[in-house]
């Protein structure tokens, strides 16, 4: 197994370069279940989630191609001809429920394994399968398989979801590409990765009303497939924020490339408030820190408010700031492993149910740490930057789930950070 070992440096200073986001390319892959060509896809992050679901897809029939040119990904569909989505592969990777949506808009019928809970909470799926069944699909759980049919197709309707959920309304919007008629989907996520996802499903031919707000309009093709061109994948906003609180823990001037700094709007409002200033232009950032880190109040929410996959990273910074910060998190009931492990670092935080109360000042020591989750791991790198001593960050098979090549981006800045064999 392999480990990150990091050890302190006065500073970091030079460029990062943003690859494309997980969390926009897993719907986008997905998406390319509706398409008749085969589709290009440019800046697919090298994380092992896309690893996962292209080998999901590869395992139905489908095929790709990441070699010929490293820029381009090429997904071909076209010779799709499995329709279940095995155990083996979803207990990896729990966004393989967006294969749901597409196939059985296509084919008609879907077996997907339920992904389970994760380490971060229960995770449901109730919303995307009550949809589902709302156009008209018949939904069956059988020995732990989601099995999905929908014999005269999908149709239209009005969706209504309880929840905000992003790959619920990624799923819908997809099975609504195919469908007879409109759908509507009220209470539909607007996450940047979502907003994609629309624009380029309008841009092949699917007339999409309302994107970007809360009410979308689906006018479904009635079971055609669609031409897919060319598209980039958007900048991982997320892994941007999260080397920005590497500038802000570390005090270093670092400037972002290739990023979409209106995706950020709420991250670095807060570390504003924390007491960064920034450079930025139309697609990069520069933070310039604040010596002293003002304590915070922090609640997790939809976009465009404070994203919960930055908790864990702003927690690690509050451990430095000047007073006592609050962190609530509202989306997920167990995002607070990371806790545990920084207490361990010598992190003063305290747990009262969803809220952490972080008392700030304290010196963090090196030591070996256990990643828990994929946002709790890089809390753990961030932690490491400033830590006296030796940080050893174990398990990091969940950072490399979302991080493309983090260590080399720290590396180029000037972190002492390498990746050793246990
Ligand atoms: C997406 O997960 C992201 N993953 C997560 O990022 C992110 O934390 C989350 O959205 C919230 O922003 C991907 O996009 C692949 P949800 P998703 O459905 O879609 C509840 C990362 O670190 N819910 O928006 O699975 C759910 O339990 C990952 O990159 C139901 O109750 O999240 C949660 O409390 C972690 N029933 C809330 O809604 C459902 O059917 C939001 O979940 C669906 C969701």
């Amino acid at each position: 197994m392999k480990y990150l070992q990091i050890k302190r440096v006065n500073s970091l200073n030079g460029q990062i370069k943003i690859s494309g986001a997980k969390n926009a390319s897993l719907p986008l892959i997905a998406m390319t279940i509706l398409a008749k060509n085969s589709v290009s896809i440019k800046n697919l992050p090298h994380v092992a989630d896309i690893n996962t679901l292209l080998k999901l897809l590869s395992n139905l029939g489908a095929s790709f191609d990441r070699d010929s040119n490293p820029d381009i990904t090429t997904v071909d569909t076209t010779t799709l001809h499995d329709t279940k989505a095995n155990y083996e592969i979803v207990k990896t990777m729990r966004a393989s429920i967006l294969v749901l949506g597409p196939i059985l808009a296509r084919f008609g019928h879907c077996e997907v394994s339920l992904p389970g809970g994760c380490a971060i909470g229960q995770r449901p799926v109730d919303l995307h399968l009550k949809a589902l069944e709302q156009m008209g699909a018949h939904i069956d759980i059988k020995a732990g398989y989601i099995e999905a049919t929908a014999p005269n197709g999908l149709k239209g309707c009005e969706i209504i979801f309880d929840k905000i959920t992003v790959t619920g309304t990624a799923n819908i919007v997809m099975a609504a590409a195919l469908a007879d008629g409109i759908t509507t989907i009220t209470n539909a996520a607007r996450e940047p990765e979502v907003v994609q996802l629309c624009e380029i499903l309008n841009a092949s031919g699917v007339n999409i009303d309302g994107i970007g707000t809360a009410i979308l309009t689906i006018h479904g093709t009635s079971g055609k497939l669609i031409n897919i061109d060319e598209f980039s994948v958007i900048p991982d906003r997320i892994e941007a924020g999260t080397y920005l609180c590497a500038g802000a823990i570390s005090r270093s001037e670092v400037t972002l490339t290739d990023v979409e700094p209106k995706h950020l709007g709420a991250v670095i409002s807060k570390l504003e408030e924390m007491g960064s200033s920034f450079t930025m232009t139309e697609d990069t950032i520069t933070i310039h820190p604040s010596e002293t880190i003002n304590a915070v109040k922090i609640v997790t929410q939809e976009y465009p408010a404070f994203p919960t996959d930055m908790q864990a990273q702003f927690m690690a910074v509050a451990t430095q700031a000047n007073g006592t910060s609050i962190i609530e998190e509202k989306l997920f009931e167990n995002r607070f492993m990371h806790v545990s492990e920084l207490q361990r670092m010598g992190a003063d935080i305290s747990l009262n149910g969803h809220t952490a109360t972080i008392t700030g000042g304290t010196k963090l020591s090196g030591t070996d740490v256990m990643a828990t989750d994929l946002r709790a791991s890089s809390a753990l790198v961030l932690a490491g930057l400033i830590a006296d001593g030796v940080t050893d960050v174990h398990r990091i098979y969940h950072l490399d789930r979302g991080y493309d090549a983090l260590e080399v981006k720290l590396q180029n800045v000037g972190a002492d950070i390498v990746r050793l064999s246990e």
